[in-house]
């Protein structure tokens, strides 16, 4: 709830490119104030659950990609991307965060949410340190997916690198949001998308 009211209170307004948009719960509130939503995700099936949740708004446009495949097409008001993060190993969190400043239009506004370290009770970081979860079951299976917590001041520095100023705050609980707004064009060339 307090990190839907963030979302609401960061203004994320035009069209706007969601990543990672999965079954579609911050979709339904980004509709509230977005004029269009691209929702990426790299999964068909939490697209198709999207559609059926939302009941097939006209107002969102579905892209099956690998973002760190994904070259965006337009320049978008705002970029958002929630319990993502944690999932972008260090090797790709420059070019993502690039990859998102470039598909920004100047103003534009990020918003992102995700765990804290705390939040880390099912699983074990195998090995410590690293950038691995390991979740086992009950029944034996077990899962593996990446996760990086991400100190405050590395977010607020690699997006700085981008022309994208962030703001983060703690909830009380185990998560954090970060909103922000890109100043200046990122320093790094690329593909230049047009407005
Ligand atoms: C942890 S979920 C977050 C979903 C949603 N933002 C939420 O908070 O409910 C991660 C999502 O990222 C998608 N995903 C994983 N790897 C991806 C990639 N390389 N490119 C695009 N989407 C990816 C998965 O299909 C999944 O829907």
């Amino acid at each position: 709830m307090i990190l839907i009211e963030a979302l609401a209170s960061s203004r994320l307004s035009g069209d706007v490119l969601e990543i990672a948009s999965g079954t579609g719960i911050w979709t339904e509130e980004l509709l509230r104030s977005a004029a269009s939503v691209t929702a990426l995700d790299s999964s068909l099936e939490m697209h198709e659950r999207s559609r059926s949740r939302l009941m097939g708004n006209p107002k969102v446009r579905y892209v099956v990609a690998d973002i760190y495949d994904w070259v965006p097409d337009m320049s978008y008001d705002a970029v958002t991307f929630s319990f993502w993060l944690s999932h972008v190993p260090v090797s790709k969190l420059e070019d993502f965060v690039s990859n998102v400043s470039r598909c920004l239009k100047l103003g534009g506004r990020v918003f992102f949410a995700d765990q804290r370290r705390e939040a880390l009770i099912h699983e074990v970081m195998d090995p410590p340190g690293g950038e691995i979860a390991r979740r086992s079951l009950i029944n034996g299976r077990e899962f593996k997916i990446i996760k990086h917590f991400y100190s405050s001041e590395e977010i607020i520095r690699c997006f700085l690198q981008e022309g994208i100023n962030i703001n983060i705050s703690n909830t009380a609980t185990l998560f954090y949001y970060a909103s922000g707004e890109k100043y200046r064009a990122p320093e790094k060339s690329g593909p230049v998308i047009s407005p």
